[in-house]
């Protein structure tokens, strides 16, 4: 029986990264061998074991066989007969596709070195099409890859276009899907992963929300690039300049779906659009498990995002309104995500990039005189025939402080 390292361990550290997780393989061993060695079983469909002192995985050697439709319809062998290049050319990508002996030697039968020097996101064999997630994956790694300078090859962008072609997306469970979504948006490039996918038509199947937003025009004046989906890409990559968090990165993603349903003989204004994208979010959380802090902040970032760009120009009362509808006076963490994302909104716009900001510091202003009233001295204060309604009067206390805030903000 040999062990070998597979893997992302392996491409990772061919590509000079931390190294995560250690997947091994095995060959030339049977279930009852791995048993006996104090391996402890953990696989559902094949052979997967965990080490007794490292935990690490090792998964005997096998071949897959496609018997039905999605991710999980395969046939399995895993014999002791199996070797480490049948195990190897069932991989998704060539840079996924090579092993380590316990020597450090490299085996690599199918050019992922070559392919990690050019910088390829190649498949190992024509077998990558009978695994739909492997569309999502790729445009992951892409995603992933992009600031290293990998690109996926032409003979894999037509795979994966087979493959949606096909209907097999459709297979794959909601739950794979997000999952593949979320990790893509923890990337340094998310924007790829929208990209990607959008060439090979699975956009229009996991996210066709966004997918509509190409092609969308709006006023040049405010959007130089004037492509909605276009300036969804730019906001995605200023948003990862700004955060790490990718609740605020999802909520960026998703902020101007509703412009997808503006009637092309009103373009290029988008007048409702705000509201328009709420029921677009509502399907998507339908389809998709988003959960429930990201989907709030979409949803608060879709609806008030232009408010927020508008913040100089509002009353009083809509702005301390504003400050109301992101709960920021009991959740000041959320207002912070809420600007953020507004952020990125107002710089991913071609030539933008680096345009001032002010209204953060502005809202900033008025949220943080509303946080310093206190009720209890409010309700003090009050004489009498006030008293019976204490939320009347500390309302009034906070559009008060609002509109002084302003006052003093416009004399500035
Ligand atoms: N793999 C595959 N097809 C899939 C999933 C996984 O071919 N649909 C193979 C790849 O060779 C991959 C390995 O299984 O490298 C381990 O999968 P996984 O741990 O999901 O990914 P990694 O490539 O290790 O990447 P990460 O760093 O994201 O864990």
């Amino acid at each position: 029986m040999k062990t070998y390292l597979v893997g992302g361990a392996v491409r990772d550290k061919l590509l000079g990264l931390p190294v995560k997780d250690r997947d091994w393989v095995v060959v030339g061993a049977s279930v009852d061998d791995m048993l006996a060695q104090n391996f402890k079983q953990v696989g559902k469909d094949f052979p997967v074991f965990l080490h007794p002192e490292t935990g690490e995985e090792y998964a005997l050697a096998r071949t897959e066989r496609k018997v039905g439709p999605g991710h999980r319809g395969f046939d399995f062998d895993s014999s002791t007969e199996v070797t480490l290049e049948e195990d190897l050319i069932r991989r998704d990508l060539s840079i996924n596709a090579i092993a380590e002996t316990e020597s450090g030697e490299l085996i690599d039968p199918y050019g992922g070195r070559e392919d990690i020097g050019k910088r390829i996101l190649r498949h190992t064999s024509d077998a990558f099409v009978e695994d739909p997630l492997r569309v999502l994956r790729v445009a992951r790694f892409a995603a992933r890859f992009h600031h290293m300078g990998f690109e996926v090859a032409p003979e894999t962008k037509l795979l994966m276009t087979q493959v949606v072609e096909a209907g097999e997306l459709g297979t794959l469970t909601s739950e794979r899907v997000w999952n593949e979504l979320e990790l893509a948006l923890t990337y340094q490039a998310p924007s790829e992963f929208v990209r990607v996918l959008r060439e090979c038509g699975a956009l229009a199947v996991i996210l066709p929300e966004v997918d509509k937003l190409f092609g969308v025009p709006q006023p040049e004046k405010y959007h130089p690039e004037i492509d909605t989906g276009e300036h969804t890409l730019l906001c995605l990559e200023q948003a990862r300049k700004l955060t790490d968090d990718p609740a605020i990165m999802y909520a960026t993603l998703v902020h101007d779906v509703g412009k997808g349903l503006t009637p092309p003989d009103k373009w290029p204004s988008h007048y409702g659009h705000e509201k328009s994208g709420l029921r677009l979010l509502e399907d998507l959380e339908q389809r998709l498990p988003v959960p429930k802090e990201f989907a709030a902040l979409a949803r608060l970032v879709c609806e008030h995002h232009t408010k927020l760009h508008r913040v100089q120009e509002l009353k009083p009362k809509t702005a301390l309104g504003l400050i109301e509808s992101l709960d920021a006076i009991r959740r000041p963490e959320r207002l912070e995500k809420f600007l953020t994302a507004c952020e990125a909104d107002a710089r991913g716009r071609t030539g933008l990039e680096s345009r001032d900001y002010p209204q953060q510091d502005y809202l900033r202003a008025i949220h943080k005189a509303i946080l310093a009233i206190d009720n209890s001295e409010v309700l003090k204060a009050a004489d009498a025939s006030e008293r019976g309604n204490p939320k009347t009067l500390i309302q009034k206390a906070r559009l008060q402080a609002v509109s002084e805030t302003i006052e003093g903000l416009r004399s500035e």
